[in-house]
Formats: structure tokens, C-alpha cells, sequence
């Protein structure tokens, strides 16, 4: 246990002696979780390996899962990459300082250990005056993942990074609220041709102006299929109540919640409801079990506040929660909201429009609950 301080500052004009403090931590191996126009990320020294090895154990994160490296500015980026190829420095111009993580081949200097033994690093520079003000007076790569226990949903205050880490870290720079609220893009530069790891906040289209050749994955990255890549763990984002996405049709789906939720009580099991503001119309019966996501057609301001959403969840004191996604789009923040849902759900969904789908849907409940529902009566199952 350690003692951890929480500082506040002022998230547009930090105050310096307060930043100075922080950046003394660091400098001498101290873990600080500070806020970036993304989400909290938890910093270490990118060159000191006992202290990066102390973010993998503070998060309980498995050391195979490598962190991203923040700079101050682009003139650092020679400093943690070898050779990076052009399209980095025309990318960091279009993007830096801002959400947008590039993989690049990693100079020796930096703590092997952060990158997993891999040869690679992913680096950004983040848009946030704290962030921005702390790497300045540090004068140090710092290796920041988000500042969540492992698995959890990435945070976006200083409560939710207490909330998981207090007790285990030094310092918690307390900037308020991140505005962007999903964690950045990442790309990786290293393969050829190169390649979406993350969708996040940065949006594609313009950087696809300078990456024609971008490979996009068309569905959620799964390590578990036969490419894994590091972080893309189905398990992920994920409120400690089992989330379940519920796709297909609004209507059909108001069919099938409003069954589910009927049948679930008769077995004894409550159920909570994840909705999109304009369905919350939808479930009259259910108001007291709800957490609005915001308007479905505004995926930036869903965004904002998903991970305060997906952690007010567990206080439903539901024993499972039925989600629906927002509507399909391309656009935005809208393919990163949507696989924060899916990774939530750990990629559990029942569409609403095939016929089973009420049975399918009890026995996914059956599953992520093992023993808990009562025994259902002859013939229910047909419901
Ligand atoms: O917005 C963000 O990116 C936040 C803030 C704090 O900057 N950070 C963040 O870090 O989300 P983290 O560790 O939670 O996610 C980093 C992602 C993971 O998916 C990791 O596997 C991937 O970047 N990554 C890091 N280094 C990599 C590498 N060398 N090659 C491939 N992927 C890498
Ligand atoms: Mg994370």
C-alpha cells in the first residue's frame, strides 16, 4: 500500500508548481495517473524499467499487453522511435497534439518491458494542458496506459482512477472530466500495408486522405482469432455486471426486451436496461432500471460519457443488463462507441430478429450466470 495523493488542478491553466511536483514524482520512479483529452492514463518513467513494471502491477495487467509512450511534442519522437517513416511526421502534423496513437519501430532507450518485448512502440501526444504541462516539466517519455484496474472500463475522472487504484499509485492529478471520454486511435506503421489496431477518438476520415491504404478491420479485433494483436482481449471495458447487446430493429427488439424482462422475474433474476435516449421511451415498465447512453444519433457526446455509464451499471443492482447498440454508422466516434458496447458485452448479442431469439437469449443469461436462474416451469421455454 502507498499513500495516494490527489492534487487538483485547474485542466486549462495547471498550476506550475503543482505540475512541478507530479514531474519530480516521476523523475524519481513514482506512478501518477493524470487526465488527457481522452481518458486518465496512468504514467511511469518510459526509461526506468522498475518503474513501468510498477504500472503493470498496479493495474494487474498482463505483462504481454504493451503501453503507449507520451511525448511532449513531436521534436521527442526521434528520441522513442527508430527511423519513423514520413507518413508519421505528416500523421503527427495532421493529428498532434491530439488522439491519435502511432506504432513505430522502438529505440533502445526506452524500458523493453513497456513494449512487451516487442521491437515495436506505440507513442502519442496528448491535447490536454495537464498532460501537456507535466510532460514539459518532466523532460521524460512517459509510458501511460489508462489508469483502470485491468479489464475495467477506461476512466474518465480522477474518482473513477481512485475508485480502481487508490492505494497502489502515488499521485492523482485531478483535472475534472476527460472531453473526449474514449481512448485514442491506434495505427500501426510497422506492417505493410498499415493497420487500424483501435478504432478511438481521432476520426479515420481524414487520416484515411493520408493512409489510402489503411486496413480496417470490418468487425471488432478478437485475440482469440488467428491474428491476435496486443490488447484487443475480448473481455474489456467491462462493467462487473454481465452485459448482453441486444441488435436488430428497435421494435422487434421492445418485443424481446419486455418478454426478457418479464421472464427473467419469474425466475427470480432483475435486469437492467443499457438504451439509447430516443428508446427510452420504449420501456415505460422498466424507468427505474435504465442508464441512458444519450442520443444514439450523437456518438461523440455518447462517448463522452460511456465509461461513467458502463460503470453506473453496477449500481442497478441488476444481476444482468440488456444493452442496445447505436445506430450503425461510420461516421466519428461511432465505430469506436460501438466496439467499447461490444467489448463491454464481452461480444455477447442476440439479434432481436431471428426467431429464437428469446431462448437464445435466456440461455446466454443461463450461461453468464451459471446456477442462478430458478428452474423454468414445463413448457416456458416455448414463451
Ligand atoms: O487514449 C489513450 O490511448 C489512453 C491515454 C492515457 O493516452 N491510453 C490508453 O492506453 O488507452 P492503454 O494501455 O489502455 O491502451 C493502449 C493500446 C492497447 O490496446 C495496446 O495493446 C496498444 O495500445 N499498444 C501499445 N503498444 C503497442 C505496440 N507496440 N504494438 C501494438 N499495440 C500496442
Ligand atoms: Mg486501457
Amino acid at each position: 500500500m502507498v499513500a495516494t495523493q490527489l492534487l487538483s488542478v485547474d485542466p486549462i491553466h495547471p498550476d506550475a508548481a503543482l505540475l512541478a511536483i507530479a514531474a519530480h514524482a516521476l523523475r524519481q520512479g513514482a506512478l501518477v495517473a493524470f487526465p488527457t483529452e481522452t481518458v486518465y492514463g496512468l504514467g511511469a518513467n518510459a526509461l526506468d524499467p522498475s518503474a513501468v513494471d510498477r504500472i503493470f502491477a498496479a493495474k494487474q495487467r498482463p505483462f504481454t499487453d504493451p503501453l503507449i509512450v507520451h511525448l511532449a511534442g513531436v521534436e521527442q519522437l526521434d528520441g522513442v522511435a527508430r527511423t519513423p517513416p514520413t507518413v508519421a511526421y505528416s500523421l503527427a502534423a495532421l493529428c498532434w497534439p491530439g488522439p491519435l496513437t502511432l506504432v513505430l519501430q522502438r529505440a533502445d532507450r526506452l524500458a523493453p518491458n513497456l513494449a512487451a518485448g516487442r521491437p515495436t512502440v506505440a507513442v502519442r501526444v496528448p491535447a490536454h494542458p495537464v498532460a501537456l504541462g507535466l510532460l514539459r516539466a518532466c523532460q521524460l517519455p512517459i509510458a501511460a496506459p489508462s489508469a483502470n484496474l485491468f479489464s475495467r472500463p477506461s476512466p474518465t475522472t480522477a474518482q473513477h482512477v481512485l475508485k480502481d487504484l487508490a492505494g497502489r499509485i502515488e499521485f492523482v492529478l485531478d483535472g475534472g472530466p476527460t472531453p473526449i471520454g474514449l481512448e485514442s486511435t491506434v495505427i500501426d506503421l510497422t506492417q505493410e500495408p498499415p493497420r487500424l489496431l483501435r478504432h478511438g477518438g481521432a476520426d479515420l476520415a481524414p487520416l484515411l486522405q493520408l493512409l489510402p491504404d489503411l486496413q480496417i478491420p470490418t468487425r471488432p479485433l478478437i485475440a482469440a482469432e488467428s491474428a491476435p494483436a496486443p490488447g484487443t482481449q475480448l473481455r474489456h471495458y467491462a462493467p462487473h455486471t454481465p452485459l448482453l447487446l441486444v441488435s436488430g430493429h428497435a421494435a422487434a427488439a421492445q418485443n424481446l426486451l419486455d418478454a426478457a424482462l418479464e421472464t427473467l422475474s419469474a425466475r427470480g433474476l432483475r435486469a437492467g436496461l443499457l438504451l439509447p435516449d430516443e428508446e427510452l421511451p420504449r420501456y415505460p415498465r422498466w424507468a427505474e432500471r435504465i442508464v441512458a447512453l444519450g442520443p444514439g444519433e450523437a456518438p461523440e457526446q455518447v462517448g463522452r460519457t460511456l465509461f461513467t455509464r458502463l460503470r453506473q451499471l453496477d449500481e442497478l443492482a441488476a444481476d444482468v443488463v440488456l444493452a442496445r447498440p447505436l445506430p450503425q454508422t461510420t461516421a466519428g466516434l461511432g465505430p469506436a462507441v460501438q466496439d467499447r458496447l461490444f467489448r463491454a458485452a464481452e461480444g455477447h448479442t442476440v439479434d432481436a430478429e431471428t426467431p429464437a431469439a428469446l431462448s437464445t437469449l435466456l440461455e446466454l443469461v443461463e450461461q453468464l450466470l451459471p446456477g442462478r436462474m430458478l428452474t423454468c416451469q414445463s413448457g416456458e421455454r416455448t414463451v
